[in-house]
């Protein structure tokens, strides 16, 4: 008798019967998927988790720590969500949000007197916080934007700036801004790259509290610039992720994207609230542009609704009433104003104990007057990689390996062994 012909179906039609894998099935639909690299910042937190040192320190995360370093509730938003915990339906809202609420955060951005709020022109979505804004910004310039579909970014900047703008559907070019010899803003780079840019390009500005740097422009460069990109017909899109954490003034932080409207700009503006409100996992933020009329806004506001639509319906309900409660409550509002303030001041006092300890008690070479200067959650602390390497193998100190700092790691119970750390790392000492 002929033996019966072993074909890849009768296999897989005897394996079937045995209970087995078909080895047609063996090879997976996705086996070509190749492996992304691991998240820079994410990766820092893992092995910070992985160390058993008592002593070790996070300073990657960019979230704020009390001082005690733990993470903070602000009584304010405590205070907010204990009112309608609850009581509140869980129904959707709009695709544009709560209006309670977008039109109390366009006021905080832009000032209760600003001309596109009191004309009705301005043209206001919530969004899943300040990553959804600034997505739904790079998907609105890249649909409707007529100019030009190319971004620039400073360098460095967000890291996660760069793939929402090229996942938006714009090219992404860099501007100068960062002179490591200074630690400081590299100025005349910065106007010589935005000068060059083509007519009608799109530049990114960080409002406030530069990340990853902490360097932000004076009032009297952000004056110029304002002339520069008049002068280039540019766009000014603003990341706006920190207002009131870099000097502890919610007004004085805005005071970029404001002086640009003034004179004359149109802009689109990007809102979070997880640092400043400290809701970071409840995603609350906001998207806005100025339009030039109440009809013009009427026509981008349909069409922001029709770009949020297919993405994700309508943003969530929860963080947006706490920001709400807070906004529109006059004694809510002071009180979160306050602790705005200490979170900001709580910073700033490391800047200082840091400086101190490394100029007057370590006599740590070099200037370290940018830890002083430079704004924000984030310092820019010089030091290389190979000093971060050791600072994380032989101290458990952890950071990025560009050297930055979330300065709000540090308290009081800490910062001499940092310091201390940071001498050894510089003087090849640990
Ligand atoms: C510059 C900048 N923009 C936007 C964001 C967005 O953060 P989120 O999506 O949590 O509001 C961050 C967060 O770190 C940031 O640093």
């Amino acid at each position: 008798m002929l033996a019966r012909q072993l074909t890849p179906r009768s296999l897989s039609r005897a394996a079937a019967a045995a209970g087995a894998v078909s080895p047609a099935r063996a090879l997976s639909v996705w086996s070509a998927v190749p492996a992304g690299p691991p998240d820079p910042i994410l990766g820092v937190t893992e092995a910070f988790r992985a160390d058993t040192n008592p002593l070790k320190i996070n300073l990657g995360v960019g979230a704020y720590r009390d001082g005690s370093g733990k993470p903070y509730i602000l009584p304010s938003v405590a205070a907010a969500e204990a009112a309608f915990v609850g009581q509140a339906d869980k129904e959707y809202l709009p695709i544009t949000g709560l209006a309670s609420f977008t039109s109390a955060a366009a006021k905080l951005a832009y000032g209760a007197d600003s001309a596109p709020l009191k004309q009705g022109a301005l043209a206001v979505t919530q969004s899943i916080s300040g990553t959804g804004a600034l997505r739904i910004g790079g998907a609105f310039l890249a649909r409707f934007y007529p100019s030009s579909k190319t971004i620039y970014l400073p360098t460095p900047s967000w890291g996660n700036h760069t793939p929402i703008f090229r996942d938006s559907g714009l090219d992404v070019k860099q501007y100068r801004y960062f002179d490591k010899r200074t630690v400081g803003l590299d100025w005349a780079g910065m106007l010589d790259d935005i000068r060059a840019a083509p007519k009608g390009s799109i530049i990114l500005l960080h409002a406030c509290a530069h990340n990853p740097t902490g360097v932000d422009p004076t009032r009297a460069q952000w004056a110029e610039l304002s002339h520069v990109l008049k002068e280039g017909n540019l766009f000014p899109f603003f990341d706006m992720a920190y207002q009131g954490f870099a000097s502890g003034d919610i007004d004085a932080d805005a005071f970029a994207p404001r002086h640009f409207v003034q004179q004359g700009h149109q802009i689109a503006l990007c809102q979070s609230f997880a640092k400043n409100m400290g809701l970071y996992g409840e995603r609350v933020g906001l998207f806005s542009l100025t339009t030039s009329s109440p009809e013009e806004k009427a026509r981008v506001d349909s069409q922001l609704k029709i770009l949020i639509r297919p993405l994700y319906s309508n943003p969530p309900v929860h963080g947006a009433r706490i920001a709400s409660a807070i906004l529109n409550d006059p004694g809510l509002y002071k009180q979160w104003e306050g602790e705005v303030k200490g979170m900001a001041d709580r910073i700033i006092s490391m800047r200082t104990a840091l400086y101190n300890l490394l100029t007057n008690t370590h006599h740590t070479p070099g200037d370290w007057s940018h830890i002083k200067s430079q704004i924000g959650m984030f310092s820019f602390t010089g030091l290389t990689q190979p000093q971060t390497e050791a600072l994380a193998a032989k101290r458990s100190v952890y950071m990025t390996k560009d050297g930055r700092i979330s300065m709000a790691g540090l308290n009081e119970g800490n910062i001499e062994y940092f310091a201390e750390s940071v001498d050894g790392a510089v003087k090849g000492t640990l």
